[in-house]
């Protein structure tokens, strides 16, 4: 028997989850699992039926959905989608707290934050930065933001995830600022791992020969991010080693070996254009970080 007094036990108490993708049904599937009695609404029915084995009640409309619980979690493809299903719950909103995981804009986070608010709902809002095979286990990372009052609540259940949300402020955007400066990063290099993939088929290497340095050149990345990090922060950018106007050099050199294989450079010639505005501006010596001051307005 959990003393529910006991703000050290994680409380045992109803949790919502709206949105059966990928990630909705991860995060459903470790709340019932932790023993929460847990909720499910999906707008295309049947991809509840493993959770429903699961101990999973799942719930006819999202209106039904959201009074069921105290804690509603928010999983679905956008802001669009999640403001949407909040217009529909709006009546159970009241005594409700929504906790919005799904990615998009700070704008739009603090929008729908304010709306929930204006509904008398509490509101949090995060990002979930590792992927589904994490959920459930400590190697889970979520950021949430929001009201302190409502994280300090339901920090104990929200930590059923995987480990306790980083919690990282009372702007409700925060979470999602965080969130879309690290995809910026994960998503350009992916777009990066794809196109050196191909780049390599087409000049006959196999992925698998390519895999190793591939590995390689990721492991090189931390160093040089601390680096570029703290130049940044200081203002730092003429003492170093490595020249905007040498990078320069390298990207079009692999633009000009993409379009030897009539591979697409869009995005080589993108971050190159970058670097040519930074040396036209007289900035060719300097370190990479300059670029960041060359990318602002
Ligand atoms: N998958 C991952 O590894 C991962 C990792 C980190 C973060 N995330 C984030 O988690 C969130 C959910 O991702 P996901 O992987 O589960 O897949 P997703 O494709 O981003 O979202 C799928 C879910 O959104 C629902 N949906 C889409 N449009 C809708 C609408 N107009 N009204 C109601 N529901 C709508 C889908 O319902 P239907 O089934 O009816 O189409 C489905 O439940 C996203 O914000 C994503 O960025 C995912």
């Amino acid at each position: 028997v959990i003393d529910m007094s006991d703000a050290r036990t994680p409380a045992r108490r109803g949790v919502t989850v709206l949105g059966l993708g990928p990630m909705g049904r991860a995060i459903a599937g470790a709340f019932t699992a932790a023993g929460h009695p847990t909720t499910g609404w999906n707008r295309t029915t049947g991809k509840a039926d493993d959770l429903a084995r699961r101990g999973v009640r799942v719930a006819a409309t999202v209106a039904d959905a959201v009074a069921a619980s105290t804690i509603t979690i928010i999983s679905v493809l956008d802001y669009a989608a999640a403001d949407e299903l909040l217009d529909a719950a709006a009546p159970s909103l009241p005594g409700a707290t929504i906790v919005n995981l799904t990615s998009d804009t700070p704008e739009r986070s603090r929008r729908t934050a304010t709306w929930v608010t204006e509904h008398d709902g509490g509101y949090l809002d995060g990002a979930i930065m590792t992927p589904t095979s994490t959920i459930g286990t400590p190697a889970a990372s979520v950021l949430v933001s929001g009201s302190a009052a409502e994280f300090q609540r339901h920090r104990l259940t929200l930590a059923c995830i995987g480990t306790e949300p980083t919690y990282l402020g009372g702007d409700a955007g925060r979470a999602a600022a965080f969130d879309v400066a690290l995809l910026d990063l994960f998503w350009t290099t992916m777009s990066g791992a794809t196109h050196a993939l191909a780049l390599a088929q087409a000049e006959g290497i196999e992925p698998h020969e390519l895999l190793p340095h591939l590995v390689g050149i990721a492991g090189i990345l931390p160093p040089i991010l601390t680096d570029v990090t703290e130049r940044v922060a200081e203002g730092r950018h003429a003492d170093g080693t490595s020249s905007i106007r040498s990078a320069s050099a390298a990207m079009t050199h692999i633009a000009a070996a993409s379009r030897d294989r009539g591979l697409d450079d869009g995005v080589l010639r993108a971050a190159w254009a970058l670097a040519k505005k930074a040396i036209d501006a007289g900035h060719g010596d300097d370190e990479i970080s300059r670029l960041v001051e060359t990318v602002s307005p």
